[in-house]
């Protein structure tokens, strides 16, 4: 169990960090959303995303251990691969794509956090990482839901016009 608890402090150490580098480009993401309810959505995730670090904050107490982040390279890769879409494709389709690949690193990571927290009898961070992953998966569902409704729509109508102009 020694090596579990020191693997389970890592990727607490992960997240914690990821969740930073989140703070910082979700109000870029906000700005570049054109959709109104999209740019609500990252506005929403953002305060949420202050929480998420307050409760790691508790979870590092409440196992006794220093808050402390580690450099996350996946969640580099994720934003530093979305900016360059968004570069390339203005536009509310690929923010959302690059914004639910980071919500479905970040379900990955606190689904493994909070089975690892039940294995290790860490019940009080097993309580409060299964709420930020209850909000992460909700959060990405808002996701879905904005791009279904919207987001598909208005892509696939650019691509019509575009095929129009093309025959025209
Ligand atoms: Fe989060």
């Amino acid at each position: 169990m020694r090596e579990l608890r020191d693997l389970f402090l890592q990727e607490l150490a992960d997240i914690y960090d990821a969740e930073h580098q989140l703070l910082k480009a979700l109000p870029r993401m906000a700005e570049a959303a054109v959709d109104a309810e999209l740019k609500e959505a990252f506005s929403e995730h953002l305060k949420q995303t202050q929480t998420h670090v307050d409760r790691l904050k508790q979870v590092f107490e409440k196992l006794g251990h220093p808050a402390k982040g580690k450099p996350c390279k996946a969640m580099q890769g994720l934003i530093a691969e979305g900016e360059e879409r968004i570069k390339e494709y203005a536009g509310d389709a690929a923010l959302i794509c690059a914004a639910q690949k980071v919500e479905h690193y970040e379900i990955a990571s606190y689904g493994t956090v909070c089975s690892w927290a039940r294995l290790l009898e860490e019940e009080d961070a097993e309580e409060l990482l299964n709420i930020t992953l209850d909000e992460e998966k909700a959060a990405d569902q808002k996701l879905t839901d904005v791009a279904e409704e919207t987001i598909n729509i208005e892509a696939a109508e650019g691509e019509a016009e575009a095929e129009e102009e093309e025959e025209a």
